[in-house]
């Protein structure tokens, strides 16, 4: 009897192992629509370079390590890029390209000219392609910094025109870029070179199989829920600080600079949307603000519509007041509004 060939869907993912805090290892958490969509990426190919946005911490980077691994296994030759952490892969099964990508990380390692190192891909992937017709990934995070965020518009051009007009003709491309700067959604936006796509922080079920890893005493899983919205970076800071809440919200201020001359500036629209973020969307908040806000990764501004197909992942609910998501604009997490709390409450 012929053996039936089965696809591979989301569930046969091979799992990748994950640091949630130092000296805790897990495997990657559910995500379980977002690894659907890697399946079917994979089948159909990007048409657009897929450029993901979200809350800082939400798991945008854990989820395109996961992403790459899960391509590597369907027969992509993959390039991952994560210039911040200094991470760079070339899983590709040419091992000439492989040397040749292998020596220009060795040199930029040197030299630190990271953003060279992103824009070899294009030349790599011709390389690959000029022996072979292949599957090819391009996986880069966060490259925008490194670089530069003027040309990041540019770089996606750059991606765009890998998948429209190859030198070289491919049997499928997935192209996935991640962001965590505000800033650069509205650079990217203003052409249609990309496909934008938000990803939240994570779904509630989600989450608490994600708390379930952290050992020893914990609260109760309601009030890291109600504190962190599901941001798993959140969690760990919380974990790491003894579940001292007071400490993460202390560190927050600090780290977003919120100084008593900002907080006095902007207090009135401040004070309206720690209430209710949507306050500055419909009450025609300065422009100056909201790029503010967004720059220093407090607020998500112009939350999608929540049908599913434009989100990585599940989309967050329509609006919950106690998280601090509104329709249009959300706080990053309670946190990050809490943050915003104390600092006006200070001043
Ligand atoms: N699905 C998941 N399963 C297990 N751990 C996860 C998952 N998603 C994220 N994490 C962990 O949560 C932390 C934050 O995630 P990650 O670094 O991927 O977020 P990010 O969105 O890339 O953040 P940034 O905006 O700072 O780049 C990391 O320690 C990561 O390993
Ligand atoms: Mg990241």
């Amino acid at each position: 009897m012929p053996k039936l060939y089965l696809k591979p869907i989301y569930s046969d993912v091979k799992k990748i192992k994950v640091d949630i805090a130092p000296g805790v290892e897990t495997e990657f958490v559910d995500r379980d629509r977002a690894l659907a969509q890697i399946a079917e990426w994979a089948e159909k190919s990007t048409r657009w370079p897929v450029v993901i946005f979200g809350p800082e911490g939400c798991g945008k980077t854990a989820f395109l390590r996961q992403a790459a691994s899960a391509l590597r296994d369907l027969g992509y030759d993959v390039f991952y890029l994560h210039p911040l952490d200094r991470v760079f892969l070339a899983e590709v099964d040419d091992p000439d390209v492989k040397t040749l990508f292998l020596e220009l990380v060795r040199k930029t390692l040197e030299d630190e000219r990271w953003g060279r190192l992103s824009l070899a891909v294009f030349d790599l992937t011709r390389e690959i392609l000029k022996k072979r017709r292949r599957k090819i990934a391009v996986i880069a995070d966060d490259v925008f910094q490194a670089i530069g965020l003027d040309k990041a518009a540019a770089y996606v051009k750059g991606l765009l025109n890998m998948i429209e007009h190859p030198v070289y003709s491919y049997e499928k491309i997935v192209v996935l870029v991640a962001t965590s700067e505000g800033v650069t959604r509205e650079e990217i936006g203003r052409h249609r070179w990309a496909e934008l796509t938000p990803m939240w922080n994570m779904p509630r079920e989600g989450f608490h199989q994600l708390y379930e890893k952290l050992p020893g005493a914990k609260p109760p899983f309601e009030d890291v829920w109600r504190w962190t919205g599901g941001n798993p970076e959140m969690l760990a800071r919380l974990y790491k600080a003894g579940w001292d809440v007071e400490e993460a919200v202390l560190h927050l201020m600090q780290n977003k600079k919120l100084s008593a001359e900002f907080t006095r500036r902007w207090r009135r629209w401040l004070e309206l949307a720690v209430e209710d973020p949507d306050a500055i969307w419909t009450g025609g908040a300065p422009e100056e603000l909201v790029r503010e806000l967004e720059a220093r990764n407090l607020i998500v501004y112009n939350m999608y519509d929540r049908r599913p197909s434009f989100w990585v992942d599940a989309p967050p609910p329509e609006r919950d007041s106690e998280l601090g998501i509104g329709k249009n604009v959300a706080w990053q997490t309670p946190i990050h509004r809490e943050a915003v709390k104390r600092a006006l409450r200070k001043t």
